[in-house]
């Protein structure tokens, strides 16, 4: 099928395998439609609430904060670090593997960054380039990315956490359900951030997650969500702040008390993320499923991301490199022959885009540029089976 885009104009075609279709089907629209027809309040509410809490429960950590993207997940664990006084010397290690908003809040808010290699492995942090800018530079943050459902071996990340001392961020915003030994990823870190975009495991239309066990973070991300008011926090908290500011009750709701931003979200699509909670087990558990498969089936007839023995992949899309970019561009002209979807490896190398390389310089890291100019993804959805799998990988492997 093919249709227009609106905004772009360009023309689109919905193809049989596309990299990434929709997890909010008819029934769950049926639902949303019987509650809409009660006519409930549609701002940010109970629903809010009630979704914040079921998502922490799920995840495993104390606090979660809903908000209206995964970029906006990704700047208000920035933004609260900044606005606590925790970001110390404001130096932070960021990823060469990532998304662009992974990146850019530390550009935004003023710290310092410095780009790390990738791991040749998970396509996570590299622990050894890590160490050596930990050495040079004593940052007091590192944010990283489980990339795209891959968890980074978690071991020597945390063992360098113990011996040098960093507020530790995880970009997981492709990556609901991965597991290092056992442990969600999204709980090794002070705050971790999520996406519920059409396509992730889960999608809530646009949306995002801020997860911490720090009630301090939990506080300043509350307050940063809304404006920079204290009156989302609890009562306590507010009570607090209002005595301290000394502000009688007639100003207290609308008192600023940091600067903050309207990052939120609303109860319509909350009410969405209640109902997409109900199937995020079974399309983890598929996905799951679909990346061992196309392991199975590609062997070690190409490099793709791989994970420390007992991690568990919840991939949102097998990312594949080829020997080259020669082949690179081979490869994706016979699958677009094939009517199957595929697109460059995310940023694969972030310092090796405008928006970096202006300000920094390229960043040429070997692995993360080895990603750029031959990575590639192959479908991993939901909607896809064996039959779909062994299709892909067959007409991939006569490609090379
Ligand atoms: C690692 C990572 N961080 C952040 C984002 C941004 O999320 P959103 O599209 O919800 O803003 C994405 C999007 O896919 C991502 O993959």
């Amino acid at each position: 099928m093919e249709y227009e885009d609106f905004m772009t104009g360009h023309t689109f075609r919905s193809r049989p395998l596309d990299l990434a279709v929709d997890t909010i089907g008819e029934q769950d629209l049926e639902r949303v439609i019987a509650w809409l027809r009660e006519y409930p309040r549609l701002t940010m509410a109970n629903e809010t609430r009630r979704f914040e809490e079921a998502w922490a429960k799920w995840l495993g950590t104390k606090y979660a904060v809903f908000c209206n993207s995964g970029s906006s997940a990704d700047l208000l664990m920035y933004a609260a670090l900044d606005s606590s006084g925790r970001a110390g010397n404001r130096k932070v290690v960021v990823p060469a593997t990532g998304w662009v908003t992974t990146v850019a809040p530390s550009m935004q808010l003023g710290f310092e960054p410095t780009m790390c290699e990738t791991d040749a492995m998970t396509f996570g942090m590299d622990a050894a380039s890590l160490e050596a800018i930990l050495e040079k530079e004593h940052p007091d943050t590192v944010i990283l990315v489980h990339e795209l459902g891959v968890p980074n071996n978690m071991g020597p990340i945390l063992s360098l956490r113990e011996k040098y001392g960093f507020n530790l961020l995880e970009d997981c915003c492709a990556s609901h359900g991965a597991r290092h030994q056992g442990q969600m990823v999204g709980t090794f870190g002070l705050m971790s951030a999520f996406s519920f975009y059409y396509g992730h495991h889960m999608s809530t239309i646009e949306g995002g997650m801020v997860c911490t066990d720090d009630e301090e973070m939990y506080y300043h991300l509350l307050m940063l969500r809304s404006h920079g008011w204290c009156k989302d926090l609890p009562k306590e908290e507010y009570a607090r702040l209002v005595a301290k500011h000394g502000v009688d009750d007639f100003h207290s709701p609308f008192t600023f008390v940091i600067p903050g931003y309207n990052l939120r979200s609303t109860d319509l699509s909350a009410y969405i993320g209640m109902i997409q909670l109900e199937h995020l087990d079974g399309i983890i558990a598929k996905r799951v499923a679909n990346h061992l498969m196309y392991q199975e089936i590609i062997g070690d007839k190409m490099r793709y991301a791989k994970c420390m023995p007992g991690d568990v992949i919840s991939s949102i899309s097998f990312c594949a490199i080829a020997e080259s970019t020669e082949q690179r561009k081979h490869i994706v002209s016979v699958l677009n022959d094939n009517e199957i979807d595929t697109r460059l490896f995310t940023a694969a190398n972030l310092g090796q885009h405008p928006f970096w390389k202006v300000r920094y310089g390229a960043f040429e890291g070997p692995v993360a540029t080895t990603l750029y100019d031959c990575g590639f993804f192959l479908p991993n959805n939901q909607a896809l089976d064996r039959g779909d799998i062994e299709h892909i990988c067959d007409v991939v492997l006569k490609a090379i």
